[in-house]
């Protein structure tokens, strides 16, 4: 395990992450890194006793005159999907790379689930047996059952129940408490509301759903930056059906 750390972002779920990896990694050095506008006013982030610095811009050269090899590798601290991947591709860019996907000690994990990498398993989180998580999955204190599978950049909040032999696309993002019946699968890119219940497939990309039953409300709002980082021809195919 490396000694210095990137994490991604700087709201809330970045310092729940900076917690997951001091229990793994006692004394790591950690920076925060946020080029987003919202995020550049703050330069230092109080977390217990420590003082975390804010990088808003993707040159780690002063961090590194002592160590070329220091703050190589991150992991993603915030929640949103969208901002993760719109980060996660400045991260890549800049030539970092993702650390294994850190896991609280906190977590039940069965030693059969593969959990990717750049992303974070949070205390209180079950996930039983052969659940496969994607790369930079944020997992917070919530159920997956059996032989689930997460796409890459997938957000599971707290309370969610997912029953065995699920799909959840890339990108997913399931609110507060929401239940998912098992055997189900969820398009790339849906935002499922708090507290929904999801009884059947939602099959359509980028779409906003929620509600017991969850159904489709409206189409997702990407920002322009998040519409930057894709090919045009699937934002063709996810707004096919509109
Ligand atoms: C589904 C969601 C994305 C919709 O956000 P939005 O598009 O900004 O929607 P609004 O808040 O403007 O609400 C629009 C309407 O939907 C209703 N609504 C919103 N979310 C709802 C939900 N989860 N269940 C039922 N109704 C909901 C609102 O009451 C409102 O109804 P009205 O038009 O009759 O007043 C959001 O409400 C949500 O649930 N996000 C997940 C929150 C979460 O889990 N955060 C985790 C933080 S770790």
């Amino acid at each position: 395990m490396s000694d210095t750390m990137v994490i991604l972002g700087s709201c809330g779920s970045a310092r729940e992450a900076y917690w997951v990896l001091q229990e793994s990694n006692p004394g790591a050095e950690t920076l925060f890194v946020n080029d987003l506008p919202e995020a550049q006013e703050v330069n230092v982030i109080t977390v217990g006793k420590q003082q975390v610095e804010v990088v808003h811009d993707w040159d780690f050269s002063n961090f590194r005159k002592h160590r070329q090899s220091a703050f190589r590798k991150f992991i993603c601290g915030m929640g949103d999907p969208i901002v993760k991947r719109i980060l996660v591709c400045k991260a890549l860019a800049a030539g970092l790379e993702p650390a294994p996907t850190q896991v609280s000690s906190n977590a039940f994990v069965r030693p059969d689930c593969s959990l990717g990498r750049g992303g974070v398993v949070h205390p209180g989180a079950y996930l039983f047996t052969n659940v496969c998580l994607g790369d930079y999955v944020t997992f917070f204190c919530a159920r997956c059952g059996h032989d689930c599978i997460f796409g890459d950049y997938a957000t599971c909040t707290s309370g969610c129940n997912i029953a065995g032999h699920t799909v959840i696309g890339e990108g997913v993002h399931l609110g507060l408490g929401t239940a998912v019946r098992q055997s189900l699968t969820i398009a790339p890119w849906v935002t499922v509301g708090m507290q929904s219940a999801v009884v059947k497939d939602l099959t359509q990309p980028g779409i906003v759903a929620f509600g017991a039953p969850a159904v489709k409300v409206r189409n997702a709002d990407f920002p322009q930056p998040f519409l930057d980082t894709w090919p045009s021809e699937w934002l063709r195919e996810l707004r096919h059906n509109d």
